[in-house]
C-alpha cells in the first residue's frame, strides 16, 4: 500500500508529465506550421515520450493500492520567437522536471518507501539522458547560428537516433 505522502507526490507528477506532453505538442505545432519539419517531428516524438512517462506514473500508483487522478492541464504557450527560444524552454522545463523527480526521491527516503525509491530510479536516469540530449541540441544551435537552420532541421532526427543508440 502506498504511503499517503508518496501517493501525493506521484499523483502530482501525473499532471506534470501530462503538461510536459502538451507543452511539447504545442511547440511541435508551432514548428510544424513554420516549415520546420524535422524539429516538429522531434517535438512530436518527445510529446509521445512524455505521455508514456505519465502512463508509467498512473499504472504504478494504481498497482500499489493508490488511485491516479486525471486533472485539468494548464494551456501551454502557443507562440515562440524562434528555434533557440523553443529549445531553451525545453531545457529549462526538463531541469524543472529533474527537480520534481528529485523531490519524489527525497519523499521516498523520508517515508522509508524503498520500493518506490527503487522504481523512481528509472526516471532519475531518464532525466540525465533528457537533459544531456537537449543540452547537446542547444550547443549545436549555438554553433549553427541563424543561417543554417535548414541543415539543423534536416539533421535533428538523426541526432535523436544517435543519442538513443548511445544510451542503449
Ligand atoms: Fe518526463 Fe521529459 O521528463
Amino acid at each position: 500500500m502506498l504511503n499517503k505522502r508518496v501517493e501525493e507526490v506521484l499523483v502530482n507528477q501525473i499532471e506534470k508529465e501530462a503538461y510536459s506532453s502538451n507543452l511539447y505538442l504545442a511547440m511541435a505545432v508551432w514548428a510544424d506550421t513554420n516549415g520546420l519539419d524535422g524539429i516538429s517531428q522531434w517535438l512530436y516524438a518527445q510529446a509521445e515520450e512524455e505521455r508514456l512517462h505519465m502512463m508509467k506514473f498512473i499504472k504504478y500508483v494504481n498497482e500499489r493500492g493508490g488511485k491516479a487522478v486525471i486533472s485539468a492541464i494548464e494551456q501551454p504557450p502557443a507562440e515562440y520567437t524562434g528555434v533557440k527560444h523553443v529549445f531553451a524552454q525545453v531545457l529549462e522545463h526538463e531541469q524543472y522536471v529533474t527537480e520534481l523527480i528529485n523531490t519524489i526521491v527525497g519523499v521516498c527516503l523520508e517515508e522509508k518507501d524503498f520500493t518506490t525509491h527503487n522504481w523512481i530510479q528509472w526516471f532519475v536516469t531518464e532525466q540525465i539522458e533528457e537533459e544531456a540530449s537537449v543540452q547537446s541540441i542547444n550547443d549545436k544551435l549555438r554553433l549553427v547560428g541563424d543561417h543554417n537552420l535548414y541543415m539543423f532541421d534536416r539533421d535533428i532526427m538523426a541526432m535523436r537516433k544517435s543519442m538513443a543508440a548511445s544510451a542503449e
